[in-house]
């Protein structure tokens, strides 16, 4: 199948899990005939910029932060929400930059993570069954028939969202709130930790000295543009294919030929919909955005080196980002065969931790949390693995939010289980609030030191 020649719509010959059970064809046609006419979100040359970067970062070159809302809403959408993760965003990618003296790559999970793979097509409350809520893209959260119907009119919703959330992001980015002067203002009220907010505040004064001096050998934002700007991508699973179809467009400004997903910088593959011959392996194969895979602990090595071979077969470095998310429990016992395996293939990708969701769990009280603890964990193995294997972690992917929310447990101002009802606002998975965000980044930035040290340690003795 897969020798077919690909076109934006040949994924609707293959077989497709996920989709919403729309009750009217004829309406879901004509969205995707208004979205098709629509401007693109990204254009073709930031795409390739992020692609080059990530280029780098499969060098062991950089590293890559990707992160945001597990999925957006649109009750939960304001100019203060989107400025407040930004600049928790800001902080963590500043820690890093810091502490690993290594380029951020800073990803985005915003402007179009929207929609929700579900393990079960129904949810059963109080004996009545209702279609599962797959995110606001399809249908709305309320538990009542009309509200879970699955409504096509919001995926021109979605994108106009995402429109007016990308928008205020390029002009944070650029438009001054990023210059590396304002680090202090970076800060949210939300840290209510004391150890991460002085922790923060150490690196900043350190940032201020360095810029002083550099203002005094005559570099400063005027002359260094990279000083007072950052570039900002976008990314979301790509689920809803029509969506992704209707703003697939050809590039007529650079010179690669080829056809781009316009919709977001970055996409990617979700585990449950990583079927070799699946629709959205199909269409992500064709595009030529930086990809996402995300690998679970079921995903067989053979399986990875023949999705591999189908989404990357010219093995461009930075097209391909492994995105693993075993679970604290796993990481040890799985990752580092898949590592071997696609090392020993000679694949070039980007090996990125997703921590998150290979650690949900039910609290006592009912609802869904993770352990801070777990998460930290995680991203441990996840660096142990590639130290035994001798490969580069290459990234993080996590789900958080600027709001000062008590989703997930633990973390040094410890929000316990009893905790979890007084904040808990999330439409789907548990994030990390601002105080967990960051030292999660602390928690990055000292393992990429150690890595660092151990090397220069080495080549120091050889
Ligand atoms: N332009 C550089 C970068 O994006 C430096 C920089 C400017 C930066 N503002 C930043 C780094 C904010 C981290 C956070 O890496
Ligand atoms: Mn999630």
């Amino acid at each position: 199948m897969s020798t077919q020649k690909w076109t934006p719509q040949s994924w609707r010959n293959h077989p497709i899990l996920q989709v919403p059970d729309y009750p009217d064809n004829a309406s879901v046609a004509a969205v995707e005939t208004t979205l098709a006419a629509k401007p693109p979100l990204v254009f073709a040359g930031e795409v390739q910029k992020l692609r080059s970067q990530l280029g780098k970062v499969a060098m062991g070159e950089g590293f890559l932060l990707q992160g945001g809302d597990c999925a957006e809403s649109f009750a939960e959408f304001s100019a203060d929400m989107i400025r407040d993760s930004f600049k928790v965003f800001l902080q963590m990618a500043v820690v890093l930059t810091f502490g690993a003296s290594l380029p951020i790559v800073k990803v985005g999970r915003v402007a179009g993570q929207f929609a929700k793979p579900r393990s079960s097509s129904f949810e059963t409350i109080g004996g009545i069954e209702l279609p599962s809520y797959r995110g606001d893209m399809v249908n709305a959260i309320g538990f009542t028939e009309g509200e879970r119907i699955p409504d096509p009119e919001r995926l021109l919703r979605v994108y106009e969202q995402s429109v007016s959330t990308l928008n205020l992001l390029r002009a944070f980015a650029q438009g001054g709130m990023a210059d590396l002067q304002k680090v202090h203002g970076w800060t949210t009220d939300y840290v209510s930790d004391q150890v991460q907010a002085t922790r923060f505040q150490e690196i900043a004064s350190r940032i201020d000295e360095c810029m002083s001096f550099m203002e005094a050998c005559g570099v400063t934002a005027q002359t260094s543009q990279s000083l007072a700007e950052t570039d900002f991508y976008t990314s979301h699973e790509s689920l809803l294919l029509n969506y992704e179809e209707a703003l697939t467009r050809r590039d007529t400004i650079t010179d690669e030929q080829g056809w781009f997903t316009t919709s977001a910088h970055m996409v990617w593959i979700g585990d449950r919909t990583r079927q070799l011959d699946g629709a959205h392996v199909e269409y992500m194969r064709g595009i030529s955005n930086p990809i996402g895979l995300k690998c679970g602990p079921s995903l067989e090595t053979d399986d990875l080196l023949r999705l591999i071979d189908r989404l990357n077969p010219d093995n461009i470095p930075g097209r391909l980002t492994l995105i693993a998310r075993m679970g604290a429990d796993n990481v040890h016992a799985k990752l580092p065969t898949l590592l071997k395996a696609v090392q020993g293939h000679g694949a070039h990708v980007v090996w990125c931790c997703d921590p998150m969701h290979g650690n949900t769990v039910k609290a006592s009280s009912g609802y869904k949390t993770r352990r801070v603890d777990d998460i930290m964990r995680e991203v441990e193995g996840f660096f142990d693995a590639h130290d035994e294997v001798g490969t580069y972690p290459g990234g993080v992917h996590f789900e958080m939010t600027g709001q000062n929310v008590t989703e997930c447990v633990g973390g040094v101002v410890e929000v316990t289980e009893e905790r979890l009802g007084d904040r808990y606002h999330t439409h789907c998975d548990p994030r990390l609030n601002a105080s967990q965000s960051l030292e999660l980044a602390f928690l990055i930035a000292d393992l990429l030191k150690r890595r660092r040290d151990m090397s220069s340690g080495l080549r120091k003795v050889s």
